[in-house]
């Protein structure tokens, strides 16, 4: 076991405990999503998210945090972790569907994936009780952070 290898254990296990303890869990009631070719076509609230608002969801550490893995074009905060691949240029890889599912549910593609399921409310094994059957970020909350995920060309 390389260094690497430990500090991505150790990250892992830090981000957990922040994400259980500090994520505000939004719904309780989930909707229904179809995934078909390794993607979810819909929009989940049926309308386009707002970007402006997703930006500032990947920087909130009690939200996505999603700056917390990915390197993203924003400039203002210093840390960018590495633990993910760079979001610059992601749209440019991936269609709508395909980022959405990539946030929703990231399990799907890889079991042992670091990367939280944002819109799940099954299957996690360290979960605090008042967070049980909720998601982590409303249907409304991952819309807002597609588009903005789209705006990375
Ligand atoms: C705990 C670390 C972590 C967090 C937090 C995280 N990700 Fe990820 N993400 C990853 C890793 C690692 C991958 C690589 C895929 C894998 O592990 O199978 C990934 C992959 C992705 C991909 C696919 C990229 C590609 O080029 O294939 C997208 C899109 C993505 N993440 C978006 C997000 C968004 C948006 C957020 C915030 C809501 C987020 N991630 C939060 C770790 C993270």
């Amino acid at each position: 076991m390389g260094v690497r290898s430990l500090a991505v254990g150790a990250l892992g296990v830090v981000l957990g405990l922040a994400f259980s303890t500090n994520a505000i869990a939004a719904e309780k009631k989930m909707v229904n999503y179809v995934v078909k070719n390794g993607a979810i076509a819909k929009s989940l609230t049926g309308k386009p998210g707002n970007a402006a608002n997703g930006r500032k969801l990947a920087i909130n550490r009690k939200k996505g945090n999603c700056l917390a893995c990915h390197k993203m074009p924003i400039p203002e905060q210093a840390f960018h972790g590495e633990m993910g691949p760079e979001l610059i240029g992601v749209a440019g890889r991936l269609n709508e569907g395909q980022i959405r599912l990539r946030i929703v549910d990231p399990k799907f593609f890889n079991r042992d994936t670091i990367m939280p399921a944002f819109y799940k409310n099954t299957g996690f094994t360290r979960v605090l009780k008042k967070f049980k059957g909720k998601t982590m970020l409303s249907a409304a909350q991952i819309e807002d952070l597609v588009a903005y995920t789209m705006t990375l060309k």
